[in-house]
């Protein structure tokens, strides 16, 4: 029964009118739409005015140099104040900013007032550590109120930090930290995960034998586990944080400073740095969590389940809700621990209204059953949101269904570490929804599809999604590698950002994302690029050569394939073992345990063009275990069956 009722709600032409309560009162209505298009500038120059100035702007936007944007030039503010100061001024102090859950079970509640004081005394504890605007800061966290701290310090200072995920290995770590040349780290001993501590201090211990720029780590004490000390660099966060004055005054900067860099996944296997600056960046994604998740500061209690190591959680954990002063859930741990329902405990004991999270997380719910969240009291959800990868209809619907009582729109957010703000997405009180379209371009925002000649596709067509104009909170460069920001965006279709993900507009014109269409997978949200994983496998010394692919999988979206072929003396040697167990757990040490292949194929040949490119179309079709493509161009087509023939059954 559930089966026909989910086929029914599957049906194309289901839609889903905005509530009539919410549309009565959104904070954005669809004059925005018309308002926006008439003079985008000025759009984006009210939104900025939403922001604490100390020094106004001269220009909206300097496009002169493109694609390098300058946006709001000559003005002058401080993200960290303007995050926490204008709301303690305002009288807010007292509102929560943070309700952060422990893994384990322990709480901590932060107001603004007090997120204020431990921002300003982590920013003196920076200060005394010698770092000064413009130095970079890295920070290896677990997801504690901490975390948030250093970041907002570190902007309150203008020092540009680089979150790097705590799943990274001291490798990434290791690379992050000598592209950007941080000379202090900010971490932990560890965090909770999956029920236990999980160490974080030795990978940073790990990395910096190769970083010997790096002159200090704070450290927060989170699991209390042993961790190895080098004297004269390492400092308790307890020790030097809890001793310095609750006093700092922020200064304002340039609206083009750097605020953070990320690093995200191309095509290569070196990650980009991605770097964003202060002004714009601060405008769209304060304008954009206030009007996508339509937030009344007053009554929301807004949780982005995600991770703070990538950009969603720096926009809409971090630097959208505070600017907009909003109280947040933060949540250490995974939604298993210690049950199934973890998350729904959460959303009923904080009266959770807004809830934004991956399509992965929402398959994974989905397979663990209805009976598990409907245990638990949702009815204080108001909204729903996705963002990470293409939202399949049938996990929408459920979303919809199990979580909002079908109740709450779900807004499926479109937008990508370099766009640092929601680009394409549903406004839950205009749009009527579709399940599995981000629908079209968020007011002030211009996307197009267009066919390899640039040219817009026609509704109903598939193609390229470009933005054809720029946008505040856009990367400024590639840190450090201006000619890889304009090939890798700007130059498949020059004047227009080339984002690498397909799209179809529909007969309305509305807008379903497809994918990537470069060599970057997409692993529960997480971008992974194939060569990173490929140059990972061939750093091993059992491996020749290695072609990996990303093939659809139910739950994580793609999971990853990898081909190998051995080196001459090891395969020999073989077949007593099985290498793919020790070749996963050295892509796990490489870059990180979500990049370890999913299955692991040892292969005698590739199949490559006479040029010798690898063609991964036909080993995804494998991996999927599809019909076989044309396969003429191959340089001998006998390698596809010989590959097909280690091929283990279907999962
Ligand atoms: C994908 C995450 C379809 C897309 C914010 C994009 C999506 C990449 C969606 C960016 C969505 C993100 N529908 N695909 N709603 N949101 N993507 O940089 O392929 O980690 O290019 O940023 O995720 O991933 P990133």
């Amino acid at each position: 029964m559930a089966d026909r009722t989910l086929s029914n709600l599957l049906r194309e032409d289901r839609r889903f009118p905005p509530p009539a309560a919410l549309a009565q009162q959104a904070n954005v209505t669809a004059a925005a739409y018309d308002e926006a298009a008439a003079d985008p500038e000025a759009f984006w120059a009210a939104q900025a005015a939403r922001l604490d100035w100390a020094e106004p702007w001269t220009d909206v936007l300097d496009w002169s140099r493109a694609p390098f944007a300058r946006w709001f030039t000559g003005g002058r503010l401080n993200v960290a104040e303007n995050c926490l100061d204008r709301h303690v001024r305002a009288g807010l102090g007292d509102r929560v900013a943070f309700h952060w859950e422990g893994e384990p079970g322990d709480t901590r509640t932060l107001t603004y007032a007090e997120l204020t004081d431990e921002v300003s005394r982590a920013a003196n504890a920076l200060l005394a550590l010698g770092v000064r605007a413009g130095d970079r800061v890295a920070i290896y966290m677990p997801m504690i109120p901490e975390t948030v701290v250093a970041m907002l310090a570190c902007a309150r200072i203008g020092a540009p930090h680089t979150v790097v995920f705590g799943g990274f290995s001291a490798e990434a770590l290791r690379g992050r930290i000598q592209d950007c040349d941080a000379r202090v780290v900010v971490t932990a001993d560890g965090g909770y995960r999956k029920g236990a501590a999980s160490a974080l201090k030795p990978a940073v211990d790990e990395a910096l034998e190769q970083c010997p720029d790096v002159r200090s780590v704070l450290v927060v004490r989170r699991t209390g586990q042993d961790v190895g000390w080098t004297e004269g660099r390492d400092v308790w966060w307890h020790d030097l944080v809890a001793a310095q004055s609750a006093e700092h005054t922020p200064e304002a900067f340039d609206s083009e400073h750097p605020l953070y860099i990320m690093y995200t996944s191309g095509t290569t296997a070196r990650p980009k740095g991605i770097l964003h600056t202060t002004g714009g960046y601060l405008t769209q994604v304060a304008w954009s969590h206030w009007a996508v998740f339509d937030v009344k500061p007053e009554h929301d209690v807004y949780w982005t389940a995600a991770d703070i190591g990538w950009v969603t959680g720096h926009s809409y954990i971090v630097y959208g809700p505070l600017a907009n002063g909003v109280t947040s859930v933060l949540y250490e741990g995974t939604p298993d621990t210690p049950h199934q329902g973890r998350w729904w405990e959460i959303v009923q004991k904080y009266k959770v209204t807004i809830l934004y999270c991956a399509p992965t997380a929402i398959r994974t719910f989905m397979k663990w059953g209805d009976a598990i969240p409907a245990d638990f009291d949702l009815s204080s959800l108001r909204l729903l949101g996705s963002v990470g990868e293409p939202i399949n209809p049938e996990a929408w619907v459920w979303y919809r269904r199990a979580i909002g009582g079908d109740r709450t729109p779900v807004v499926d957010t479109w937008w990508q570490t370099e766009t640092g703000a929601h680009m394409i997405s549903p406004l839950p009180g205009v749009s009527t929804c579709k399940p599995g379209s981000a629908l079209r371009a968020l007011p002030g925002v211009s996307a197009e599809v267009v066919d390899d000649q640039g040219e817009p596709v026609p509704n109903g067509s598939g193609g390229y999604l470009v933005l054809t104009r720029p946008w505040p909170s856009m990367l400024r460069t590639i840190w450090g590698d201006e000619q890889r920001y304009v090939d890798t965006y700007w130059s498949r279709f020059p004047g227009r950002y080339f984002a690498g993900d397909g799209a179809k507009k529909d007969e309305d014109g509305d807008i379903w994302l497809l994918g990537r269409v470069d060599d970057v997978m997409n692993v529960s949200g997480h971008r992974i690029s194939t060569t990173e994983v490929e140059s990972a496998l061939v750093s091993h010394p059992l491996v020749a050569e290695a072609a990996v692919v990303g093939a659809a999988d139910p739950t994580t979206g793609q999971g990853i394939v990898a081909f190998v072929i051995l080196r001459g003396d090891a395969a020999a040697e073989g077949g007593q073992e099985d290498p793919a167990a020790g070749l996963r757990a050295h892509v796990g040490r490489e870059i990180g345990p979500i990049a370890r292949p999913r299955q692991i194929l040892v292969v005698a040949e590739l199949p490559k063009t006479r040029s010798g490119k690898i063609m991964r179309r036909l080993l995804r079709d494998i991996a999927e275990n599809r019909e076989l493509g044309d396969v003429t161009t191959l340089t001998d087509s006998s390698v596809m069956d010989a590959i097909k023939e280690r091929l283990p059954d279907a999962p």
